[in-house]
Parts: structure tokens; sequence; C-alpha cells
């Protein structure tokens, strides 16, 4: 794909800064090597509280595609790894093994008022393949992107011979991190002290998956679609261009979602032919900054939620298979079932999938474990788009409304 001359979709305008800043980043990725350096998406990073990662594994056993293929045990945390299909990423969650652990996660979390009755509980980053760890650091530090070094912080796992990642984004919160071994097992990255789970905890885990087999979910769930970012109004487009400065994907387009006063901006690897491989990253952020925003009392759901939880990742986007359980589309029956099973859902599934190419998607409600939402999203009669303005407004309408709905009185 030749980038410096593809043209973004969409009607979202970018500054003159943007448009200018944006072809030199890609040039300088290919200079420096990054782009051979740096493949596909190998993992995506989640932290959750001390003594909620079985609760957590079982709810992404009902939930979605992941399944626990290897634990460890590091100096601070345990480690769980979970694989859905091979070729698609891994899901990878630390536990802090006390309730007292702290680091830089547990202290900008703290910063937040909804997030800090969870303060451990964070999506940390995405984990790309690399040919060299020191490669990417080689590259990238004279690009001022900061790197974690032994010492720098508490937690090691931010720092192994096979394993880096960045500094915090100051932009979206987020780490980016580079693993140089195939991810199969977590002895490859050096964690070789295994756990053995109590055969209470594996009955827990075991129980969901068998659940959600039970109900015929388990071969409608796919990998990860796409993960969405929650970011400042005024930080969009440093957000965008310092992602595409650390991994090789392109900026795919952007629109205005105008109902919901917001912006959707869609970033994607260019070089897989399944997203899936290495799902796209989203960056939403609202038009017009809160203070700005009061002059005309606009939707702000974007905005409150970056004011209510910090910029972090808002949710993580599980594709379902394209095709019909008897009569009804296949994330209808997902999603059924799932509230069959006590699973809460924001608003309904939105878009039509008739004849035409299409999607249909929905929200959940946020997970007390990771605080995500999880999307199901069906791209039905090969939809080519990566999304519809219509289903994106109503959705960050859905969002918007349960955080004020469970907690409106902190805010409003
Ligand atoms: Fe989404």
């Amino acid at each position: 794909m030749d980038l410096l001359n593809y043209t973004p979709l969409g009607d979202k305008k970018n500054s003159d800064f943007f448009e200018s800043y944006l072809p030199k980043v890609y040039e300088r990725r290919a200079a420096s090597g990054l782009d051979d350096l740096v493949r596909e998406m190998a993992a995506v990073l989640i932290q959750v509280q001390h003594g909620d990662a079985i609760k957590y594994l079982a709810e992404l056993a009902v939930m979605g595609p992941y399944r626990l293929i290897d634990s460890a045990l590091s100096e601070t945390h345990r480690i769980f790894l979970l694989q859905s299909q091979p070729e698609f990423p891994r899901l990878i969650v630390l536990e802090p093994l006390s309730a007292s652990y702290e680091d830089e996660l547990t202290r900008w979390n703290e910063l937040y008022p909804l997030s800090r009755n969870k303060p451990n509980a964070r999506y940390v980053g995405e984990i790309y393949k690399t040919s060299s760890v020191s490669g990417v650091r080689d590259a990238l530090e004279p690009q001022n992107i900061r790197f974690v070094y032994p010492g720098d912080q508490e937690n090691g796992f931010y720092c192994l011979d096979h394993l880096t990642f960045t500094f915090l984004s100051d932009f979206t919160y987020n780490r980016v991190g580079y693993v140089d071994v195939d991810l199969d097992d977590l002895a490859a990255i050096g964690l070789t002290e295994r756990i053995t789970l109590s055969p209470s905890d594996q009955a827990v885990i075991n129980a969901a998956v068998e659940l959600q087999a039970s109900k015929g979910i388990d071969g409608l769930v796919l990998g990860l679609d796409h993960m969405a970012t929650r970011i400042l109004a005024g930080e969009r487009e440093d957000a965008i261009l310092e992602y595409l400065t650390m991994v090789p994907y392109y900026f795919w387009g952007a629109y205005n979602i105008t109902e919901m006063n917001s912006s959707t901006n869609v970033t994607r690897n260019p070089n897989v032919p399944d997203d899936k491989m290495s799902p796209a990253r989203v960056f939403t952020a609202n038009n017009t900054p809160s203070f700005v925003n009061s002059f005309d009392n606009l939707p702000m759901p974007t905005e409150d939620f970056v004011r209510n939880f910090g910029r972090r990742m808002h949710h993580m986007a599980v594709a379902v298979i394209d095709g019909h359980v008897a009569d009804e589309k296949n994330v209808d029956y997902v999603v059924r079932q799932l509230s069959e099973m006590g699973t809460e859902f924001l608003a309904h599934v939105v878009g039509e999938c008739k004849d035409e190419p299409n999607l249909k998607q929905i929200f959940s409600k946020s997970s007390p474990y990771s605080l995500l939402i999880t999307e199901y999203v069906e791209r039905c009669h090969g939809y080519e788009g990566f999304f519809t303005r219509g289903n994106v407004a109503a959705l960050t309408e859905a969002a918007g409304a349960a955080e004020r709905y469970e907690h409106g009185h902190v805010f409003d």
C-alpha cells in the first residue's frame, strides 16, 4: 500500500499541522526501519484488581473467544495468557499479587472520579510483533519515544529481555509493547514460574467455557475487530500521529459524528489480509472541550467519559461471524443468549442487515473487572466500510446515557 498517495476517508477536517506531519511520520517510519521491524499485533494487555482475575477470565470465556492457555507468576503479578484463534492477537491479563499493589496505572486511575474505586483496573495497551526489541528502541528513542527500563517503575513485566514497552502515552494513557519471540507460552518471555490454579478456580473457568458452548455462542464469536480509545478534544491529532509513529498502521479516515459532538478516527494495519490479525485502533474525541461546549450545551459523552475515567480504552469490539441461527442474525442470537444468562447491554442492537452489506452492533455494559465495554459487531454481506455514522452515533449515545444513569449524581 502506498501510504503517501492514500487519501483518508471521511469528513472530519484535520489541521494543516496534521496534514503536514502525517506524511513525514510515514517517511520517517520507513527510513528508521520501523516499518520493517514491526509487524502485526501480538497481544493486548489488561490489568485487573487483585482478586479479580479468575472472575474476569470467566467473564471473557462466556462473552468472547479468549481461552486461558498459560499462566505464570512474577515478583508482583499473576500473569494469564489467553488465545482466540492462533493467527489473532493473544490477550494477557495481569493481576497484582497484593491488594495494596501500586504503580503508575494505580496513580493515574486515582486521579479520576469514576476509576478511583478500581485503581488497578486498566487496559494497558497493545503488544506488536517485532524481529528485535532493541532494534525498536534504537529506532524510536531518537524520536523522543520513551521506553521502560529496570528501576523505572514497579512492574518488571514492562521490561523483559524479549518484551519492551513505552511509557504511558500522555495523549492516550496507553503503552505500546513490542515482543521478539512467539507468545505461545509465557516461558518464551522469561516467565518460567508456573501457576497451578486451585481446583475451585479452574472449575469457575471451565464452567464458563462450557456455558458458552452449551448456548451455541462459541463458534460465533471470532477475534477482536477493533479497539477504541477515548481522548480529550484538543489532543486528537497528537494522539493519532504519536500512535502512527510507533506502529506500522495508517490513518484510514475520520468522520464527524455531529449529533454526539465527536469524531471517530480509525487507524488500520495495511499489511494484513484480515483486520482481526491486527485489529484497527480507533480514537474518539469530542469536537470541542467541555468548557467551550457549555456555550451551546451540545451532547458530549466522549468528553464526559474522559473527564470521569481519564483518557483510556473505552471498548474492545468482538467480531461475530456473519450468518444466521435459524431466522436470527448471529449477533442478535449471541446478544439474546448472553442477555438470558445475565449479561447487561446498553440499548439494543443497532444497524440493519437485510439484503445489503451493512453492520449490526451493540455495546455491553462495562465490565466490573476491566472497566471495558464489549462491542459485538457483525459485518453483514461482506460490508466493506469500517463503520456507519448512524450506528456510531447511537452507540455513543447509549454509552453516555449509561454512564450518567449509573453515576449521574457524581457530576451532572
Ligand atoms: Fe467500536
